[in-house]
């Protein structure tokens, strides 16, 4: 039965023990969706190009005293956990390499559904962090339900603010993306990433010098410039790679230090939403393994920003060229010039220049890059992009 009364509504109902439940209604904030877009062919789009202004509402977010507490508590912590499934995990793990190499705290980054079967030895001093879009992944509530059993401090990184994590965890930072309708998650995965980065300054405020702060925070406050210029990159340069992914047999993402976990992403994002079949691997891991897939008909994606890894990454090139591979490269400016000077043979490379970035931007910027990269497959194959067979939005199931 529905009751009305002072402007409340509330629901009555029996449980299957014939005990009187009342529910609540409550009504749902749905801001975030930019309606001031042009017409999208998609959600999948809209949600791409709606994340230069998620990121802005996120940092504005943490300008403020709103997450105090937690960010107090998080940098009292001993060890970071940060744990989530899926796209949720992959930036759980960029998480860790962001707070060990910048914040210099211990972080341990855990797909939730191993976790929860295995034993693990918490710390008591430690502070974990549970991501997930929806709030409602059971593995993920299950992991939760385990660190609040021993008594340790949670928090909820999610984009649902009533969601049954945010009502379990000792603090909750919402992720202000606005409701995410594709099954595919894009926005809420780079706000995830802009909340552990608001972390994460916060974190380094304490253990970094004053310059490696202010660079960290200039370059921070660059992204959603950066997200955007690549929003812009015109379709024909897009052509190109489109082409070599619909033509190979065997797709490797790969990438170096934090762009690791986003070459997982990125692989992760193919599947989904084209069908066609990716591995994220470190690119060192190469020699180890995936370099015996490599023939003439593998096309890898380099992730491949000039930094200090990018020799090492071109190297990694090298090797799967040198096997008749094709190879990507997602890269910057220079990059692209270093590419062009190298003696690797320039008919089976084929690259995309991006802005430069940083130390914290390259995440979000890859992550992107590969987004776009997926879509545009995807639509080439006709898939629907929006609904990916076989997926839900909510996985509430084992
Ligand atoms: O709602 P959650 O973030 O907890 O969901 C976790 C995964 O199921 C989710 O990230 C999944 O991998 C998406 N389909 C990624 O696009």
């Amino acid at each position: 039965m529905i009751q009305r009364e002072n402007g409340a509504i509330s629901c009555h109902f029996q449980s299957e023990q014939g005990r009187e439940v009342v529910k609540s209604w409550q009504p749902l904030e749905l801001t975030g969706r930019e309606d001031s877009h042009p017409v999208f062919e998609d959600a999948t789009l809209r949600e791409i190009y709606e994340q230069p202004s998620v990121i802005r509402r996120m940092m504005e977010a943490f300008r403020g005293r709103e997450f105090e507490p937690i960010l107090e508590a998080i940098s009292q912590a001993q060890m970071l956990g940060l744990i989530g499934c899926g796209s949720s995990f992959y930036a759980s793990l960029i998480g860790k390499y962001l707070f060990e190499i910048w914040g210099r705290v211990s972080a341990q980054a855990e797909v939730a559904s191993e976790f929860r079967y295995r034993a693990p030895v918490l710390n008591e001093h430690s502070f974990y962090l549970f991501l997930s879009q929806s709030g409602e992944t059971l593995d993920t509530l299950q992991a939760m339900e385990m660190v609040r059993a021993q008594k340790i401090s949670t928090g909820a990184v999610t984009n649902v603010a009533h969601s049954s994590m945010a009502k379990r965890a000792d603090a909750v930072i919402p992720l202000r993306a606005g409701p995410e309708v594709s099954v595919v998650s894009t926005k809420a995965f780079t706000a995830q990433l802009a909340a552990l980065v608001g972390i994460l300054l916060r974190v380094a405020k304490q253990r970094q010098s004053k310059d490696v702060l202010a660079r960290l925070q200039k370059d921070a406050k660059k992204i959603p410039e950066l997200l955007e210029e690549i929003l812009r990159i015109r379709d024909d340069a897009w052509k190109p790679l489109v082409q070599q992914l619909l033509q190979a047999s065997v797709i490797l993402f790969l990438g170096r230090g934090v762009l690791y976990p986003v070459a997982l992403e990125g692989a992760l994002k193919l599947k989904e939403t084209s069908y066609l079949h990716a591995e994220g691997y470190p690119a060192g891991e190469l020699k180890h393994g995936p370099i015996a897939l490599v023939d003439v008909h593998t096309v890898s994606v380099f992730l491949a920003p000039w930094d200090e890894l990018f020799p090492k990454v071109l190297s990694n090139a090298q090797e799967t060229l040198a096997r008749g591979g094709t190879a990507i490269f997602l890269t910057d400016a220079i990059g692209q010039r270093e590419i062009e000077k190298s003696d690797l043979p320039q008919g089976k490379v084929v690259t995309l220049v991006a802005p430069e970035t940083g130390e914290i931007s390259k995440s979000f910027v890859y992550s992107v890059l590969c987004q776009m990269l997926a879509y545009k497959v995807a639509k080439f194959r006709g898939c629907n992009v929006d609904r990916p067979r076989n997926l839900a939005k909510a996985v509430t199931v084992e």
